[in-house]
């Protein structure tokens, strides 16, 4: 079952106007909430961000947190699997087509769950490709917008290129990735660039930041440069569907020894107890 607009139903039978602003425009925003046994993982979080893109693109919040809760909760109990992801979605509604708001128009709200398959085991063992692209990005990447044209782009230039992701480099610094965050790792210290707003701020970044801090691993969080990228011992990519996963390719050379390193295994055991 889905949540749309206040009804439960099959997503066969969901439907949206086509003058949805979301359709039209892209104009609304997004959450992926991973749920692990039949618990939404960061719920508090995840709905903080929320707001924080509704804010951003100036919309109300149509909901309380509580009624959040309720409806995720609905949601988990109604789909099958104890591992789900969440996906939450707010559009502006549906009005005639004109790029200024609309006035007196209710936000669609849907709430999707699908099955959340860990990462492969031999992906985690062997580690993933990555290449490097400009980023083209607008200047509000700290807002989980639905116009997502740009990642999907850069995303599928990774495909493309046999790779997993897609780092993304900004006046010579790295970002993040298309549809993760990118940590980096050398001589112990764990390396991450600051959340801006040149970068989603990740809830699984800051579990990575807070088990790093708690098991006393050095942390350090500032510019991150192209050149400290290319000469990393480590990287690592993060994100609510593919948790930690070590990056041992980029643009075609090995990172490092070529394979997943200490840092990836220490964090990767820290997410796996903490996520339960
Ligand atoms: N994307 N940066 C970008 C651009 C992302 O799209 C994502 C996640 C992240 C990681 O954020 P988090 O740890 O909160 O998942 C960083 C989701 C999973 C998606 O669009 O499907």
């Amino acid at each position: 079952m889905i949540y749309l607009n206040g009804d439960f139903l099959p997503i066969e039978e969901a439907r949206v106007p086509v003058l949805d602003r979301g359709f039209i425009f892209g104009d609304g925003v997004y959450e992926v909430i991973p749920v692990y046994s039949h618990k939404p993982f960061r719920l508090a979080e995840h709905l903080l961000r929320l707001q924080h893109s509704l804010d951003g693109i100036r919309l109300q919040n149509p909901h309380s947190d509580e009624e959040w809760g309720s409806l995720v909760e609905q949601i988990i109990a109604s789909n099958d699997g104890d591992d789900q992801y969440l996906y939450l979605h707010v559009t502006r509604g549906v009005a005639r087509r004109d790029h200024a708001f609309p006035k007196g128009v209710i936000p669609t709200v849907f709430i999707m769950s699908n099955p959340l398959l860990a990462p492969p085991r031999e992906l985690l063992a062997t580690g993933v490709a990555a290449i490097t692209a400009d980023d083209n990005r607008w200047l509000r990447c700290d807002i989980k917008a639905i116009s997502l044209l740009p990642n999907v782009l850069l995303r599928q230039m990774a495909i493309d290129a046999g790779a997993m992701e897609t780092i993304l480099l900004r006046d010579g610094f790295m970002t993040e990735g298309a549809a993760s965050n990118i940590f980096l790792a050398k001589d112990g210290v764990l390396l991450a660039p600051p959340k801006n707003h040149l970068m989603l701020p990740g809830i699984t970044y800051d579990v990575v930041l807070e088990l790093a801090a708690a098991e006393k691993i050095p942390c350090e969080v500032r510019e991150v440069s192209e050149y400290e990228l290319r000469t990393a011992q480590e990287l690592l990519l993060t994100s609510s569907t593919r948790e930690i996963m070590p990056v041992t390719r980029l643009d075609g050379k090995p990172v490092g020894e070529g394979k997943p390193g200490a840092m990836f295994a220490r964090l990767y055991r820290l997410y796996q107890s903490y996520k339960q």
